[in-house]
């Protein structure tokens, strides 16, 4: 339980709040970079910011305010240049850096005006990774974005999705150190979604939690498991500070503003060998609607499911009403960590995980236990030693949705025409 007090400061992310400050000392995936082959102008709200995200016909990426300087029109509504973005109502043109380039009226009629130079917008720096759009909101100097090691995986089939989460950022990556949730909420949750009555899924008997530079690993042994089990002894990866590793995929948690979050989850496929080279053109990205048509959240996908854990906490976690127990230990040290954290950032200190060293931020590896798999590659015959990845070949399990093109290119891509894994993606896909 938690005062209401140190709730707020978890959970507001305005700038100049305490949280909000200390998001802002990190690079976050803000969209898809392939969002901008179709559409080059996107409306975001970040951390409680109006903000226009666009790719110029340089191919250049922006992201700025939302509203013009000159009387405030909708930036998200101008239109692109080969350099910056125009604004729809008088044409003025900002770049990537919030200066206003041009003012067409007054360059014409008043050329000697210095005006431009009083005229920029807020803009924040955007680096393109992985097919993810990236951006960092806070003070000079800006921290080298780490390149976590699966971005510089080859011949692998990757994939974006993005879904809007209407609640507190924090109750969503309190998830991410949650061991026990999975036997409950996936395993046995889904086995009565598909009508069976049981049995129950292995027991969870232990769980550990431990800090690493990058985040906190958990551990758990379920029954019929032992100590030299991976799940024990490499564990999962809390990725610090709003991000969740799994082998295979990311998933990160990115404040919208107080009450609404940006799921941003990225996935890796290596293609079987015999398959290769594969060279993926670029990274789709596709939106995963998060309720059916009756309004009832979709509980079908094991993301799906952690959304409904998340939103059926209320917009915000009323966290003076909960009740932790020993499964949460995981919780309450990431709480702890963040509240020493920010005391940190105010004493002016480097916040956890900030790397200073291009070099260093080139490759950042993290703990997996079947990563040859995911780095050299497998024959397709081998995916049945391997459980968690073999149900990744008939069908996408985590997210509801995914466009039937995507899906395609997919099966393409593994050669899985012809195989019992196609046949099972019609029929459950
Ligand atoms: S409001 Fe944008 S140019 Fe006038
Ligand atoms: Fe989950």
């Amino acid at each position: 339980m938690l005062s209401a007090e140190k709730n707020k400061i978890l959970t507001q992310v305005s700038a100049g709040t305490p949280m909000g400050d200390y998001l802002r000392r990190y690079w976050h995936p803000i969209a898809g970079a392939s969002e901008f082959d179709k559409t080059p102008i996107k409306a975001v709200r970040l951390m409680g910011e109006d903000l226009t995200l666009y790719k110029d016909l340089n191919g250049t990426y922006g992201l700025v305010d939302r509203h013009c300087a000159h009387r405030r029109a909708d930036m998200s509504y101008g239109f692109v240049e080969q350099t910056g973005i125009r604004c729809n109502y008088h044409g003025w043109r900002y770049d990537e850096s919030g200066a206003c380039i041009e003012q067409p009226y007054e360059d014409t009629a008043h050329p000697n005006t210095r005006l431009k130079e009083r005229c920029s917008i807020k803009a924040y720096p955007v680096k393109e990774v992985a097919g993810l759009l990236w951006t960092y909101m806070g003070p000079q100097p800006i921290p080298e974005m780490p390149i976590w090691e699966p971005f510089t995986w080859e011949n692998g089939f990757r994939e974006v999705v993005l879904s809007d989460v209407p609640c507190n950022w924090f109750q969503c990556q309190e998830n991410s150190c949650d061991p026990v949730h999975f036997e409950w909420m996936h395993d046995n949750w889904s086995m009565r979604l598909k009508g069976k009555s049981g049995p129950y899924a292995a027991k969870h008997l232990a769980v550990k939690f431990e800090e690493f530079d990058y985040g906190f690993l958990y551990k758990r042994i379920r029954e019929g498991a032992s100590e030299q089990d991976p799940y024990w002894t490499t564990g999962r990866v809390c990725l610090w500070p709003n991000g969740f590793y799994l082998g295979s995929h990311f998933e990160w948690r990115v404040p919208i503003d107080d009450e609404n979050t940006l799921s941003v989850a990225w996935f890796f496929m290596r293609v079987p060998k015999g398959r290769e080279p594969y060279v993926q053109k670029s990274v789709p990205t596709w939106f995963s609607p998060i309720q059916d048509q009756t309004g009832r959240w979709i509980s079908s996908h094991v993301m799906n499911q952690d959304f409904i854990a998340w939103v059926g906490q209320g917009r915000i976690a009323d966290r003076t009403k909960e009740s932790l127990a020993a499964s949460d230990r995981g919780i309450a040290m990431i709480r702890k960590r963040l509240f020493d954290d920010i005391e940190a950032m105010q004493r002016g200190e480097d916040v956890k995980g900030t790397i200073r060293s291009a070099n260093m931020a080139s490759c950042v590896e993290l703990p997996y236990y079947e990563k040859n798999i995911l780095r050299e590659g497998i024959k397709l015959e081998e995916y049945k030693n391997y459980p968690l990845m073999v149900g990744r070949l008939s069908a996408f399990r985590h997210l509801a949705g995914q466009p039937p093109e995507i899906r395609a290119a997919f099966v393409d891509a593994f050669g899985l025409h012809g195989t019992p894994y196609e046949q099972e993606a019609r029929v459950t896909g």
